[in-house]
């Protein structure tokens, strides 16, 4: 049986799309009160109106900015009076670039959304936390391998498996886990494969074991368990979620 969230606030940021919102909408049917945030209001707004459980808090923002993320947090914890799980899931999947020809703006864009968003919204998070409390944040596959062209992603993914693993030893002691979640290829709308067609999909399900993509929802599944007491020994672990990668 799943885990219930009943009374448990939960703060989703990316939670108009993909992932994140396939997390929301699952937590929310267990009974979480979803604190849920993402740069796009009118797709998040959506995801609201999928969402079963009728305590949300919407906020749309870029998460790399400091002060609104700060904002997020505060509002959160005054309309809930706490906070009990963080999924840092907002990031910018990759688009592959000779490194010669990666601009600035693009490094930026990457780096201030994937690692200075999952920084801000934990860094506000943190005094708020009570023990109990847990982390999950998103790296991926090429967080833990290289990517031909994919250089850029491939650092803030990287960045991400340290700064967790030192928050985990941080906040260990004060009964708050942090774990990481490392998909492989999951089927949303910004996966490179599958922005790229089906063909290049059909070719990327030749390197996984079980023959396909993932889902958003399978991934969810596995948030929702590191969220959970049954994963309460678990502390700065990386979960690949890849189907078996060839
Ligand atoms: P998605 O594109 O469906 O969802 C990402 C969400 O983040 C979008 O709603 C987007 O608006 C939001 N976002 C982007 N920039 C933002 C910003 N500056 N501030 C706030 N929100 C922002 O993508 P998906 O695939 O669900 O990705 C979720 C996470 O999973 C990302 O961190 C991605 O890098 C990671 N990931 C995805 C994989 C895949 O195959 N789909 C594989 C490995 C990791």
């Amino acid at each position: 049986m799943a885990a219930s969230f009943e009374n448990k606030v939960v703060l989703i940021t990316g939670a108009a799309s993909g992932i994140g919102r396939a997390t929301a909408i699952k937590l929310a049917g267990l009974g979480a009160k979803l604190a849920l945030t993402d740069i796009n209001e009118a797709a998040l707004t959506e995801t609201s109106s999928l969402c079963t459980s009728d305590t949300h808090f919407l906020s749309a923002f870029d998460v790399g900015s400091t002060e609104a993320s700060t904002a997020f947090v505060a509002t959160t914890v005054e309309r809930f009076g706490g906070i009990d799980h963080v999924f840092n899931c907002a990031g910018i999947n990759p688009t592959a670039y000779p490194t010669a020809d990666v601009t600035d703006a693009y490094w930026d864009k990457l780096m201030n959304t994937n690692i200075k968003g999952l920084f801000n919204i934990t860094r506000a998070c943190i005094p708020h936390l009570k023990s109990g409390a847990s982390f999950v944040n998103v790296s991926s596959l090429l967080g833990l391998v290289g990517g031909a062209q994919f250089a850029t992603y491939c650092a803030t993914k990287h960045a991400i498996i340290g700064f967790s693993k030192s928050i985990a030893l941080e906040l260990g002691p004060k009964g708050i886990r942090t774990n990481v979640i490392a998909p492989g290829y999951i089927d949303t709308p910004t996966n490179a494969l599958v922005v790229s067609g089906a063909q290049a999909v059909e070719k990327g399900c030749k390197n996984v074991a079980l023959g396909r993509f993932g889902t958003a929802d399978e991934v969810a599944d596995v948030v929702v368990f590191l969220f959970s007491d049954a994963s309460r020994y678990m502390n700065g672990s990386v979960v690949e979620i890849n189907g078996g990668r060839l």
